[in-house]
């Protein structure tokens, strides 16, 4: 079983970087890292999937069996990184998959907005979105994306949901192939 983790922020030195890339060494995961990938801006033609990055990109979330996605809150909504990811993508790559919702904030009660963003998306990609999510703020991340026990507790928990839906989401699959 394959759990992949992707970093919907742009920014090398952001929060929603250091924490994805905290989060992938605790746990065996792929991981997917926007703020490296330099994708095209998506414009539909078909020379952009032929380079390299888009090329990894699909790769990569093809082999997910279930998807940890994080994002910034940026204006009141996921970073124009992951959505413009998200349009190189369609149903195809997400339909029975079983994708958990991570938004990292800058405080002051935000985080909620890119988490429903979020949600409709993915829905829209008919992606098998968990009720479980989680909001970081920066209160809950110390020194270079290392988290306080009740948020580290948070993702834990979310992991663990996300790691219980991709196995019974792969049985079911799997089955549904044998008949
Ligand atoms: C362009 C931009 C827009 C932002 N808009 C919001 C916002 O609407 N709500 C919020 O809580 N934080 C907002 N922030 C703060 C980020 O959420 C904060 O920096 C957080 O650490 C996650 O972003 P990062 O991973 O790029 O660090 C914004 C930051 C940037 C750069």
């Amino acid at each position: 079983m394959n759990i992949l983790i992707i970093n919907g922020s742009p920014r090398e030195t952001g929060r929603t970087t250091q924490v994805t890339r905290e989060i992938h060494k605790s746990y065996q995961s792929s991981f997917l890292d926007l703020s490296q990938l330099s994708l095209p801006i998506f414009t539909g033609e078909p020379h952009q999937y032929e380079t390299e990055e888009v090329q990894e990109l699909i790769k990569k979330i093809e082999k997910g069996d279930g998807i940890l996605l994080a994002t910034p809150e940026y204006h009141g909504a996921m970073s124009g990184a992951l959505k413009n990811a998200f349009d190189f993508l369609n149903s195809a790559y997400f339909a029975h998959k079983p994708v958990a919702l991570l938004a990292v904030s800058g405080g002051g009660k935000g985080g909620i907005n890119a988490l429903n963003n979020l949600r409709t998306v993915t829905r829209a990609l008919y992606a098998n979105v968990l009720s479980k999510q989680l909001v970081l703020d920066p209160a809950d991340i110390l020194e270079k994306g290392t988290l306080r026990k009740n948020a580290a507790d948070g993702i834990h928990e979310l992991v663990n949901e996300l790691t219980m839906y991709t196995q019974v989401s792969k049985q079911i699959l799997e089955a549904k192939q044998n008949v």
